[in-house]
């Protein structure tokens, strides 16, 4: 089946919202795509003017965080409820950095997956190895590890509705990027692996992006292979390069 393609950028920690809002302007004409889903995954504090600064176009908005309750005594955090409310559509989960840097095992992954989808947004669920794994040759058992655990009480109808992101952690603002058959082996083993914790039709619907120094230079290549469908985008969605890699 045609899976639609789907561009995120993840602005990570970068842009106050007066340049965020002027990064919006600059890209605009160049990621128009109505073939592409075009997402913006932004720092909170950006979010409001974001959402703003898109309106009328192709792009929605991500966030790139956010705590599993409500609301109440959480000092420093923000829920779900209020991303919705905000206008956000998309929010990246399990991200490396947030495992690595900010602690978050793959309980609270799953807990956010499952409360994302509640509040009905869009989770981008972060998978990936981090360079001794993969020179170890062990990252495919960990990447069906970090997917089992998180999708643990995930119905198939939110699977299909689900992106997942492979990022090889070796790969990350590293301007190394796995080459095109790494990145579609273990796209492709994500696929398999969500047929056989689901169905086929499951795994035939389930979006994979690739991250890792996708760039201009390299996006139409990774692009092109079956499993595939999409990129998760840091440095070179800060640039008019994003919009090259839209319409790659
Ligand atoms: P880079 O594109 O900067 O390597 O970042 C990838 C990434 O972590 C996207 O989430």
């Amino acid at each position: 089946m045609a899976r639609r393609r789907i561009i995120a950028g993840n602005w990570k920690m970068n842009k106050t919202p007066s340049e965020a809002v002027a990064l919006c302007a600059e890209l605009k004409d160049l990621v128009k795509n109505d073939a592409v889903d075009v997402v913006y995954c932004v720092p909170a504090i950006d979010i409001v003017p974001v959402v703003e600064a898109v309106k009328g176009t192709n792009v929605k908005v991500g966030a790139e965080n956010f705590y599993i309750e409500d609301k109440g005594a959480f000092t420093g955090e923000i829920s779900a409820p209020m991303l919705k409310d905000a206008g956000v559509e998309y929010i990246i989960i399990g991200h490396s950095e947030r495992r690595d840097i900010f602690g978050e095992n793959d309980i609270l992954i799953n807990q956010k997956v499952k409360k994302a989808f509640a509040a009905g947004l869009s989770p981008i669920l972060c998978c990936g190895e981090s360079l001794a794994l993969r020179k170890a040759d062990t990252y495919k058992a960990w990447i069906e590890r970090q997917i089992t655990w998180d999708l643990d009480g995930v119905t198939a109808d939110q699977v299909k509705k689900l992106i997942i992101a492979y990022e090889p952690i070796w790969a990350i603002g590293t301007g190394e990027t796995a080459t095109a058959d790494q990145a579609e082996e273990v796209c492709g083993l994500i696929r398999e692996l969500i047929a056989k914790l689901y169905d086929q039709a499951t795994a035939d619907e389930v979006r994979i992006q690739y991250g890792g120094s996708m760039n201009a230079g390299n996006a139409a290549e990774l692009l092109s292979k079956p499993n595939i469908d999409g990129g998760l985008i840091g440095g070179a969605s800060l640039k008019p390069d994003f919009g090259q890699i839209v319409n790659a």
